[in-house]
């Protein structure tokens, strides 16, 4: 296991280009499964999720030849199954149960079960794949989905689950008849495979809205399709360079998604300026605390939570960080008091009170969006700070250590 040393207290400067959208990516990557053929994908964000996904579709006879664009094959299905081993170091591989049950009638899906952030149930996933009449059996641990034809269903999703949408919308890319998703998921990344399933032939009405309408079609086609950009790796390097009052230029940005992410940078005094796929962060601000509250799309992202909690750390005043999406996903504020921070948690409410300075210390991630938070305050830390079980950054960080480097930051990997 690796760690990263950081020698804190250096103002990034320079520019840094966002990757592909992991979040993206990876239901675009199951979407493949819903049309037999070759695919070519742009932008594929090089990360351990998106292999670990070509792992599980490999297992089931898909073939890649990697590069940009990454070529899929999914010409012969040979399997429908994502095992336990797999599914619990990665939940997004639930994602294969929509397309499955839609191209080959079946698929043994391992259930999820917990990660560090929450329970994660997928519930909803399989109360909608029934509506479309699929045949759902659970047994020792495994979901088993069986379904002849999926005919169309009007379904609402209690939660606007992000991937409870994208399973859903897959299936019923192939159902019979109309399906409408009512409360469904707004995230970017549901429009981005939206667009894709678009261009692979799909009838989808309403994308980027709360109400999905799909008029199914008896088949698919493979397609070629750029990977929209990651919102969230961008707002990761908008909270480093804020934190070392740094000047740094973050280009590929896709700045229509982050609206209420940059609204509340405003709002804590980081001058900003931006275009279409641009954005500018100033230096010479002084951080003041400000509240937050995670919600979803288009209100501030779950996934933003932590890194804007490193930032508040050093803010002038308090900042009342409240998280509504997941129970648990403050794992990062034990590891920040480590570094000085002043928190105190009580329910899914995090106070903040700024302090002048952090110290370097040695410090462990839990999960992808914590571990990116603790990589943020050590840049602003005073001495060392070392972060270790850096595999949940590798999850959804491409380069990130050659990308702060190059905008000045004194980081490194090394052997733990
Ligand atoms: C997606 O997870 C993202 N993952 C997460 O990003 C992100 O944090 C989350 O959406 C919220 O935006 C991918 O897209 C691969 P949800 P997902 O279903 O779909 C409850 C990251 O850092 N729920 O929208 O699993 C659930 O427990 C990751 O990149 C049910 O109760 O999240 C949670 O409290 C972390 N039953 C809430 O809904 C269900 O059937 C939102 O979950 C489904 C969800």
């Amino acid at each position: 296991m690796d760690k990263i040393v950081i020698e804190g207290g250096v103002p990034l400067h320079g520019e840094v280009t966002i990757s592909g959208a992991k979040n993206a990516a990876l239901p675009i990557l199951a979407a493949t499964l819903l049309a037999p053929g070759a695919y070519r994908l742009h932008n594929v964000p090089p990360l351990a999720d998106i292999r670990t996904t070509k792992r599980l579709l490999a297992i089931m006879g898909v073939q890649f030849e990697d590069g940009d664009p990454l070529l899929v094959d999914t010409s012969n299905l040979t399997g429908w199954m994502a095992p336990y081993e797999l599914v619990k170091t990665m939940r997004a591989a639930v994602l294969v149960l929509g397309p499955l049950v839609a191209r080959a009638h079946q698929a043994i899906v391992s259930l999820p079960g917990g990660c560090a952030i929450g329970p994660r149930p997928i519930d909803l996933h399989l109360k909608g794949l029934e509506a479309l009449g699929v045949k759902i059996n659970l047994n020792q641990g495994y979901v088993e989905a069986k379904a002849h034809r999926l005919h169309g269903a009007d379904i609402h999703l209690e939660i606007p689950s992000v991937t409870g949408t994208e399973n859903l919308l897959m299936a019923a890319t192939l159902a019979q008849g109309t399906t409408i998703i009512r409360n469904a998921a707004r995230e970017p990344e549901v429009g981005d495979l939206a667009r894709f399933l678009r261009a692979m032939g799909a009838h989808i009405e309403g994308i980027d809205s709360e109400v999905l309408t799909i008029h199914g079609v008896s088949a698919l086609t493979p397609t070629e399709y750029t990977i929209m950009s990651d919102r969230i790796e961008a707002g990761t390097y908008l909270a480093a360079a804020a934190i070392t009052k740094g000047e740094v230029i973050i280009k590929n940005a896709p700045v229509p998604h982050l609206s209420a992410v940059l609204e509340k940078f405003q709002a804590a005094g980081v001058r900003l300026t931006t275009s279409d796929e641009q954005i500018t962060v100033h230096s010479g601000h002084t951080l003041t605390g400000v509240d937050v509250k995670t919600l979803p799309y288009p209100g501030f992202p779950t996934d933003m939570q932590a890194q804007f909690m490193a930032l508040m750390c050093l803010a002038k005043g308090a900042s009342l960080i409240t998280e509504t999406i997941f129970e648990n996903r403050f794992m990062h504020v034990l590891e920040l008091r480590r570094l000085g921070a002043d928190i105190t948690v009580s329910g899914n409410h995090a106070l903040v009170r700024g302090r002048r300075q952090l110290s370097g210390a040695p410090v462990m991630a839990t999960d992808l969006r914590a571990s990116a938070s603790l990589i943020i305050a050590g840049l602003a830390a005073q001495g060392t700070t070392e972060v270790h079980r850096v595999y949940h950054l590798d999850r959804g960080y491409a380069h990130l250590v050659e990308k702060l480097s190059q905008l000045g930051a004194r980081i490194k990997r090394v052997p733990a």
